[in-house]
């Protein structure tokens, strides 16, 4: 496999982008670091014209596949019109539409450009509806880049975060004012009793619970029987405002998401990535005596670019192919034909591990102990073997992210074909990180 066109590029781009890249989270190294050239359906072209069959879909947006006609043809015929006019437009009011319809309890929509201000606005919104301050978040859940919820992510620093039983928000950045951590409280996710007693503690300081339904920046750890629904009666008993981050759930796990999947129902719920099949589109919805709370004289939500043209058309068009829930089965089926087939392979070459999560979004953790229930948890497997087999598997044409928290995604195009393709390069990878 020749990189060479890949890594001069890279130089050129390390010139003007810090580390070469526009996210720390791109940089896989020097010399390592992947320059995409194109995407078509299930597949990502590098600058060598090496094909992969992709599975980061840029982190999980490319839903469909990428460059899908029907999406790209209604934002062609949307765009030919416009892209931005500072006033309510139809297209706004279709993908607005098409949610409600879809999302369990989502009364009322505002749009947003990315999961960051999704996440951001949700907590306004829980503070202003409740008049309280803090909110509490649990460690290795990711919200996105504001200084509000950016502590004890999946990169968590177990160091600075406290111990397990008395867990300390840890800044994942500098540069975020200390005071904000006063604001914020963490706790281990799946912990039914320390839930209980950091709750029956600051109740009534809470503004908000926010989290992933599924830990899709953690392997996609799932809530255990009866979590869900233990957050939801803590909220209910405290007056609490439920946010469910469905940035990588939404529109992938479910035609309504992990409010679907798991049957309980939030109060308020971020979307983003598969809303827009990798066109800049995201969503706040929620109760409408909540949502009711954003408006002219009360609070502030809205941005220049808020609900255009270019993502409200993508979102119409992705929404009106995934509401019936046809091809979100398709796509979990698949993906769990090749989540077993991985398994059948690790069991054979002596390889103890768990799969978790729905098939369009599965995590792959290597452990001889028992299901992760936690980051702190995660961090004791071995990622080390994950990421030598990984970059193997990518070597031979199929790219999972090479770090083991980020799921693997799946998207329509994939065929039966591509897994078992991937089934078969994944055996040679696994003998050449093991031999
Ligand atoms: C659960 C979750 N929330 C929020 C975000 C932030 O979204 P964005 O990167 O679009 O700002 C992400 C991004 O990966 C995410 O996974």
């Amino acid at each position: 496999m020749s990189l060479s066109k890949t890594q001069s590029a890279y130089e050129r781009a390390s010139k003007v982008l810090p580390f070469g890249v526009t996210s720390n989270f791109r940089f896989w190294g020097e010399g390592k670091t992947p320059i995409a050239a194109r995407g078509e359906g299930a597949y990502l072209y590098d600058l060598d014209g090496n094909r992969y069959i992709d599975y980061r879909l840029a982190f999980g947006p490319v839903i469909l596949g990428h460059a899908y006609e029907a999406v790209n043809r209604r934002v062609s015929e949307a765009i030919g019109d416009g892209t931005l006019f500072a006033m309510t437009h139809m297209w706004e009011i279709r993908a607005a539409e098409r949610i409600q319809r879809m999302c369990p309890g989502v009364d009322r929509v505002r749009f947003a450009n990315s999961g960051t201000e999704a996440t951001m606005h949700a907590i306004r919104l829980a503070r202003t509806y409740t008049g309280r301050e803090k909110v509490l978040k649990f460690e290795g859940h990711y919200h996105g880049m504001h200084d509000y919820l950016l502590f004890s992510t999946a990169g968590i620093k177990v160091e600075a975060a406290g111990p397990p039983d008395a867990p300390v928000p840890a800044p994942q950045t500098p540069g975020i004012p200390r005071v904000i951590s006063d604001l914020v409280l963490t706790a281990p996710w799946n912990d039914f009793e320390y839930l209980e007693k950091v709750v029956t503690r600051h109740g009534e300081e809470l503004a908000a619970i926010i989290f992933e339904p599924i830990m899709g920046n953690a392997a996609s750890i799932g809530p255990l029987p009866g979590w869900l629904e233990h957050i939801r009666a803590l909220c209910d008993r405290y007056g609490i405002v439920m946010i469910m981050d469905e940035v990588k759930t939404g529109f992938r796990v479910a035609p309504g998401g992990a409010q679907e999947l798991f049957g309980v129902q939030a109060d308020l719920v971020t979307y983003a990535k598969a809303l827009g099949n990798g066109f800049p589109i995201a969503a706040l919805g929620g109760k409408q005596e909540i949502m009711d709370h954003i408006g002219p004289g009360r609070m502030l939500q809205g941005g220049t670019y808020t609900g255009n043209a270019v993502g409200t058309a993508a979102a119409d068009a992705v929404l009106e192919l995934l509401e019936d829930g046809e091809v979100l089965r398709s796509i979990n089926a698949r993906g769990e034909r090749l989540s077993g087939g991985l398994s059948e392979i690790l069991t054979r070459h002596g390889i103890a591990h768990h799969i978790n999560g729905p098939g369009s979004m599965f995590g792959l953790v290597l452990t001889e102990g028992d299901p992760p229930r936690n980051i702190r948890e995660w961090l004791q497997t071995d990622q080390a073997l994950y990421t030598r087999i990984a970059m193997e598997l990518i070597k031979r044409g199929a790219m999972p992210d090479p770090d083991g928290r980020e799921p693997w995604f799946l998207c329509y195009a994939l065929s039966d074909q591509d897994v078992d393709d991937t089934l078969t390069a994944f055996e040679e990878a696994v003998k050449a990180a093991t031999g």
